[in-house]
């Protein structure tokens, strides 16, 4: 029998993953109790499909909040509704919040939510689901025990933009080095066609590196080489290690239908495999990380029950570790945009590629705006953020 409830607000691919996360939780502690989504069909699809009552479908999100007061709160909307959503759901005092990453599309919003989350006394969870995975974690006790020795270096290589993709792994590499503070940044941007992604500027590729108060370095290769993609290469003293992420074939994992999905099942998110290998002073070749599968995201909705209820403080997913894979995107965009090394705290709260392409310092080689990810958006929008929207 459910304990809590928890209201979903928008209901899209990724809200999907979500519902199975929280489905997935032993014992069922949290129901799907209420969804919110603009979209009329998005509302009977998602309702339809994981049982929740046509009363419990509302179009406008506060009203949602205002009328069912649920426990928990799922924001699973387009990074530029994340603060306001977020502020607006801790308004309401829920017990915790699971909001998607990036957690924000610059500084100021992120400080805004973990403050209007303090104020009200509720929990912020932000999405990235990748470090709960088990061989993850398990690769993490393995790099403690100084498997490859002294970690000096993450690598990353993701062909996304710096929000969307390898924002996962800059939070993959701080979880594996136990979440060290970032000094410095230094970083370049290249945007040469006037791309945006979910409705925000974004750069075609990217090169940061990050100083860590632990004297590693983090290397972001945005865009620039292909490689391990979701996943890094950690370079050690005595040692490499590799993570990496696969899925079964989709004919082996649920799927969506009768939902619409353009990028196919969201189950793929569900199943995900992280894998890892590594090799050390003292291991004969590569070495596979073993351990037990289970879905990364009921096992991060598992940790925010867990922190509801007292059993846990340290969430691998607390708001303030989102907070910190926000500051050190926006200090590569201010690194790009003043030319020199940015030093942390970053005092910018603003967006700097933003600010950038407002102020025309990165004028595009070949004109026209187009959305990277028009194909998930329905009817005749191409972008939740433009006239024509829902
Ligand atoms: N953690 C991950 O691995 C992962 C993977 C995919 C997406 N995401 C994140 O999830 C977020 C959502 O992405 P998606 O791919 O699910 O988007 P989507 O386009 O599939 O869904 C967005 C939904 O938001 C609804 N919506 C728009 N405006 C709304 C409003 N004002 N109120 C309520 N609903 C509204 C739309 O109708 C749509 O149903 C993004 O921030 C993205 O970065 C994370």
């Amino acid at each position: 029998m459910a304990r809590y409830r928890t209201a979903i607000i928008a209901c899209g691919t990724i809200a999907r993953v979500h519902a199975r996360a929280w489905q997935g939780v032993p014992g069922n502690p949290v129901e799907l109790g209420a969804l919110a989504d603009t979209h009329p069909d998005a509302r009977r699809e998602f309702g339809e499909f994981f049982g929740i009552p046509e009363d419990k479908r509302y179009a406008d999100f506060r009203q949602m909040l205002d009328t069912e007061k649920p426990d928990f709160v799922d924001v699973c909307s387009w990074h530029q509704q994340h603060a306001e959503m977020v502020i607006a759901a801790a308004a309401r005092r829920p017990k915790a919040i699971l909001c998607q990453k990036p957690m924000a599309v610059d500084l100021g919003e992120a400080d805004a939510m973990l403050t209007a989350c303090e104020r009200n006394g509720v929990k912020l969870v932000i999405a990235y689901q990748r470090p709960h995975h088990a061989a993850w974690l398990a690769a993490r006790e393995l790099i403690r025990k100084g498997a490859i020795g002294k970690v000096l270096q993450v690598q990353m290589d993701d062909g996304g933009n710096l929000l969307n993709t390898n924002s996962h792994n800059i939070r993959l590499a701080l979880f594996l080095l136990d979440e060290p503070p970032a000094e410095w940044v230094i970083g370049a941007v290249e945007r040469t066609t006037d791309g945006v992604e979910r409705g925000l500027p974004a750069e075609d590729a990217c090169l940061g590196l990050v100083g860590l108060g632990n004297g590693a370095t983090i290397l972001i290769q945005g865009n620039l080489v292909s490689g391990l993609g979701q996943g890094c290469r950690v370079i050690g003293s005595d040692g490499i290690m590799e993570f990496d992420t696969r899925h079964p074939p989709d004919d082996q994992i649920p799927s969506d239908a009768p939902m619409y999905m353009p990028e196919g099942p969201s189950a793929r998110y569900n199943t995900e495999i992280g894998t890892v290998r590594y090799i050390g002073r003292d291991t004969n070749g590569w070495v596979s990380v073993e351990a037990p599968w289970y879905d990364a995201w009921a096992h991060q909705c598992q940790e925010a029950v867990d922190w509801v209820e007292g059993r846990i403080t340290q969430p691998i997913s607390r708001g303030e570790r989102g907070r910190a894979v926000q500051e050190i995107m926006m200090a590569l965009y201010e690194s790009a945009r003043k030319k020199q090394r940015v030093y942390l705290p970053l005092k910018t709260k603003v967006n700097p590629l933003r600010l950038m392409v407002e102020d025309g310092d990165l004028p595009v080689e070949w004109p026209g705006t187009y959305e990277r990810r028009a194909r998930i958006v329905r009817g005749e929008a191409m972008s939740w953020h433009t006239p024509g929207s829902p």
